[in-house]
């Protein structure tokens, strides 16, 4: 799958390459020009969804838009399921209690394995988001320190991380994180006013995590049926390994995590489905 900028169309307004997790596009408005350089690019298609002027491609192709009428209620509520983004970008308006009961009653309400049960919620709101964004990423730069020299950069390849094994990648990593804390930038959490952390019962039975995982689709689904964006913060999970930070966000003991995502409005708009791998019947 390549990913492309017909330049000719591009009218270099950015939207693409601040949407652009991977940060691979360059946008050069005095020379007219704008790259994606596909090496880095994890093809989530959110260049091409957000392009006013359609100038992104993908294999030579553009991405197929969003339909113009909405249709019937099935059509409908397959655009919601296939509209669901992840967003990375927040405003300031605060999601109402309305809205993240309903959110909240939509995990409840989801099937667990053997009617287990064994989900629960913890809701963070600012301004706790930006503290436990800096809590967190303290400790990543803790485990940063560690790996940043030759014999920690060796072992990450042996251990099979020969990818982040890079000392330049590791430097802008840790300035990132330097950001999160000061508060210049959250590359955690987005600045998104509401994150939520599903956890499950470590004694309990089996499928915690999947439990987890459908509860918390419903209930971005929900969200985003309520104009509110959302986005799973893995990079928070692997980083809450750490029982101090665990106990502050309020992870009982006796909890594992089983998803973290985040919950706010955003301006940000999607004009077109993204393109993945074809399943065939
Ligand atoms: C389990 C899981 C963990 C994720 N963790 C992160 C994360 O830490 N940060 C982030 O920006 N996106 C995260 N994402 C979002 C993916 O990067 C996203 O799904 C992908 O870019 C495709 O974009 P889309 O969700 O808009 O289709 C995660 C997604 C999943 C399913």
């Amino acid at each position: 799958m390549l990913f492309t900028i017909k330049n000719e169309i591009c009218t270099f307004c950015g939207l693409c390459a601040d949407d652009c997790p991977s940060k691979v596009i360059k946008i050069d408005r005095s020379s007219k020009t704008a790259v994606i350089k596909n090496e880095g690019c994890i093809k989530c298609s959110h260049c091409g969804m957000i392009c006013p002027a359609g100038a992104v491609r993908v294999d030579g192709k553009e991405l197929t838009p969003y339909p113009k009428n909405s249709g019937g209620a099935a059509e409908l509520f397959d655009h919601l399921i296939l509209s669901k983004r992840s967003i990375r970008k927040y405003n300031n308006k605060l999601p109402g209690s309305t809205d993240l009961e309903a959110i909240l009653l939509a995990g409840q309400l989801t099937a667990t394995a053997s009617n287990s049960r064994q989900v629960d919620s913890i809701i963070i709101q600012s301004p706790e988001v930006q503290k436990t964004a800096a809590s967190i990423a303290r400790i990543i730069q803790n485990v940063l320190r560690l790996v940043r020299n030759p014999i920690g950069r060796n072992i990450l390849k042996l251990a099979g991380y020969k990818r982040y094994a890079d000392k330049a990648l590791l430097g802008n990593f840790h300035n990132r994180m330097s950001n999160v804390i000061d508060g210049k930038s959250d590359v955690l959490f987005f600045n998104a006013p509401v994150v939520v952390i599903l956890t499950y019962s470590k004694k309990g039975k089996m499928f915690g995590r999947t439990d987890c995982a459908l509860a918390g689709q419903n209930m971005m689904l929900t969200a985003h049926n309520r104009g509110i964006g959302s986005c799973m913060i893995g990079f928070a999970e692997a980083a809450l390994w750490n029982n101090r930070l665990r106990k502050k966000v309020g992870v009982a003991p006796d909890r594992r995590i089983g998803l973290i995502f985040t919950l706010g409005y955003t301006d940000r708009k999607h004009l077109r489905y993204p393109t993945r791998s074809k399943w065939e019947i």
